[in-house]
């Protein structure tokens, strides 16, 4: 928002009484709706945030804490919620700074913004129109301003949310925790579905890796060296002058003899496709595109083009049932070259030479099923997740068996549900690896798990240093891949030397050993919405020292990952315990300790997870005070639906101390009709040691010691 935008709200706001909400309704139990007055439902809805009805039901219950003032004003609306100063705040969506929140404000416009440097980094990629507050009792709320136009979140008083649209509604939900908010947050905007096993491996990429035998190179180097990846990654320069869905000539003659490269080598391949489509008479999706009349319009009416990287491009108007269609079209002779998965870039959309790096307000989306036709100022933030929610059909259309992966640059609230998104142009600096945290955690607590930063960061070369260190706590990051800019020194896990390269590979080599536990928080981020990457105070939310806590995150609920830099780290209170894995090198590797009352199942270490089995597996062990740990494990084919047919297994761990010397593991499958024979053993972590049992494959196990 231009400042005498909000300056010229502000002063109107100042001196105009707050309208209170004209009506309010309770859609769920913990789930309250508020429409101002003048509530202007063509305007604002549908919700492409919101994939629930919310009806209204019953009134709020007379004790309800958190509500809203509406101001309307020249078809502006704010939105303002006193709140104690006591109350922590949180979300707010793809954020640089503190975790923390409180003081805060962003605005939502999704922008290009290299290195975080315009705007003071106020403004980047994804919009999540989002607060989450917590209260010293750790009780919990969040608030959702159901619009996507283009608005501001300042959280200097209260909260405040300025829209730059007309008056829409606005979600709060109520819990005795934030977790519950989360689990709320998905139940409203919809879960992330469960990603194939590939996309949570170690992935390699960079602006590009360029021609093919250079990608070939690539993938022998990862396999010789013996540091496991999944994925490379192909960025603009494979395809053919920047044209989407074409090839080089000379540099990517034959994708799909190269993709069967990559597969024979247990290597998967992601693409990148941007939404600008070169203007180009002789180019076939350019004249398709203009004979479907699938471009946005300018304001009279006419094409809009605007400069992306192939030059002058048009745009698909994503908001036309037709032009979904004719884009997820798109990718069918694509993803038959043996493509694995899709990397849209620049879909905010970026575009060189508009007005802010985008196109203007005032460009014409055209609409249709229930999108009515509308400016680009209230389609500009769901631009992106309406482009990967037709990029996801496409994929699924051609391979039905196969689970889609989309990552996506720009996205909104909700759109979890089609693609999972890394943070972006970051930069080789100290201070980037250390805001990745926070930034992720943020992004997490806006209801999209499956997020992480470009390791090594993507502008400026990282000293072997920094890279040791980013190597060492990107292994933990849910998203986890290394990627670098075209103007920059190699950033392959092995340019560093041969110390670095040790460093990656046992980083990278523990992240596959964990994906047992890892693949179970994905799964239960797909069922329940909970965030992979928590902040360390959700390991007790009563305890406020740990609510500014960002150096340390929590991998789900059982691990503190604590990067080797971090100082004087606010622990929450318990026994955790550090594991000791074998590989010793405690300069760079990141701590990771074990809840105590824990179980971690564990795997071996492979090469990637085409390797990846459940056959065997250690069960680290913390008990608590009482001598007891619990634990889980989901497993499924890693890929494909049959899962959804009831083909998974998941399974219980309980373990009991019984007195200073011996500890039994009870393993029970709780559900599913996956039958599989596992072997198991304890590894009991004490004191900076383990004790292993003998394997076994037994339903009880027993550690003597
Ligand atoms: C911008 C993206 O943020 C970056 O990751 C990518 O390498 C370049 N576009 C080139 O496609």
């Amino acid at each position: 928002m231009k400042k005498f935008t909000l300056l010229y709200i502000l002063a109107l706001t100042a001196c105009l009484p707050a309208v209170f909400a004209q009506s309010s309704s309770l859609a769920e139990s913990g789930v309250a709706v508020f429409y101002p007055a003048d509530f202007d439902s063509i305007n604002t809805l549908p919700s492409l945030a919101i994939i629930k009805d919310l009806p209204k039901r019953d009134s709020l219950p007379g004790d309800w804490a958190i509500k809203p003032e509406f101001v309307t004003q020249d078809g502006k609306t704010s939105v303002h919620f006193d709140l104690n100063a006591n109350i922590d705040l949180y979300g707010t969506g793809e954020v640089i700074g503190d975790l923390r929140r409180n003081g805060a404000d962003v605005t939502l416009w999704n922008t290009d913004n290299y290195e975080y440097g315009k705007f003071d980094g106020k403004q980047l990629y994804q919009a999540h129109p989002w607060v989450l507050g917590v209260r010293p009792d750790g009780s919990a709320f969040g608030i959702l301003a159901d619009n996507s136009w283009r608005q501001e979140i300042r959280l200097d008083v209260g909260v405040d949310i300025i829209s730059e649209g007309p008056a829409f509604r606005v979600i709060v939900i109520e819990k005795n925790s934030p977790q519950e908010v989360m689990k709320s947050l998905a139940d409203l905007t919809g879960k992330m579905e469960m990603p194939p096993l590939w996309a949570l491996g170690y992935q390699q990429s960079r602006y590009s890796y360029f021609p093919d035998t250079n990608v070939k190179e690539l993938a022998d180097g990862f396999r010789s060296r013996n540091i496991p990846a999944d994925v490379i990654w192909m960025d603009i320069d494979y395809m053919d002058g920047f044209r989407v869905f074409t090839f080089d000539p000379e540099g990517f003659p034959d994708p799909k003899s190269l993709n069967d490269y990559l597969h024979a080598q247990d290597f998967k391949s992601v693409y990148m496709i941007d939404p600008g489509v070169k203007q180009d008479s002789l180019y076939s999706v350019y004249q398709e595109g203009s004979a479907g009349n699938h471009w946005v319009l300018d304001s009279l009416g006419k094409e809009y083009n605007g400069e992306v990287w192939p030059g002058q491009v048009a745009f698909p108007d994503y908001t036309r049932p037709e032009t979904q269609k004719w884009w997820a079209s798109l990718y069918t002779d694509f993803m038959n070259l043996g493509i694995d998965g899709v990397w849209n870039d620049m879909n905010e959309p970026a575009v060189f030479d508009g007005p802010g790096g985008s196109m203007p307000d005032h460009n014409i989306h055209r609409g249709g099923g229930d999108l009515p036709k509308d400016i680009h100022l209230r389609y500009h933030n769901v631009y992106g997740l309406l482009m990967v929610r037709s990029s996801r059909e496409g994929i699924i259309d051609v391979n039905p068996d196969k689970r889609p992966f989309v990552l996506s640059r720009a996205n909104y609230i909700g759109g979890q549900r089609y693609a999972a998104t890394w943070t972006g142009d970051n930069s080789a600096t100290w201070d980037n690896l250390k805001m990745s945290i926070p930034m992720s955690i943020n992004l997490s607590l806006s209801g999209q798990p499956f997020n992480g930063p470009d390791i090594g960061g993507f502008t400026k070369s990282p000293s072997a240093d920094l890279f040791g260190n980013w190597i060492a706590l990107g292994a933990y990051y849910p998203f986890s891949r290394n990627h670098t800019s075209n103007e920059t020194e190699p950033q392959e896990p092995w340019a560093f030397g041969e110390e670095i390269e040790n460093v990656a590979r046992t980083a990278i080599n523990r992240r596959y050993r964990l994906l047992p536990y890892l693949y179970t928080l994905f799964h239960e981020a797909a069922t329940t919405g909970m965030p992979i990457m928590r902040p360390t105070f959700f390991a007790d939310i009563e305890d406020e020292n740990l609510r500014e806590e960002q150096q340390s995150f929590l991998l789900g609920e059982n691990l503190l990952i604590i990067p080797r830099w971090a100082e004087d780290v606010q622990m929450p209170e318990g026994d955790w315990q550090q594991i000791p894995f074998e590989e010793t090198d405690d300069t760079y590797q990141a701590i990771v300790k074990l809840r105590d009352g824990a179980i971690v199942p564990m795997g071996p270490v492979i090469q990637s997870t085409e390797d990846y089995s459940t056959a065997k597996m250690t069960l680290l062990i913390n008990t608590d005070e009482n001598g007891h740990a619990t634990g889980s494990l989901y497993d499924d084919a890693g890929e494909g639906f049959e899962y959804q047919n009831g083909e998974f297994a998941e399974l219980k761990f309980t373990a009991k101390q019984k007195g200073n010397k011996k500890v039994n593991v009870k393993i029970e499958q709780v559900a599913g009709a996956q039958k599989a024979a596992r072997e198991f053993r304890i590894a009991l972590v004490k004191d900076n040691q383990i004790i292993y049992s003998d394997w076994s494959s037994d339903d009880e196990l027993t550690l003597k010691f």
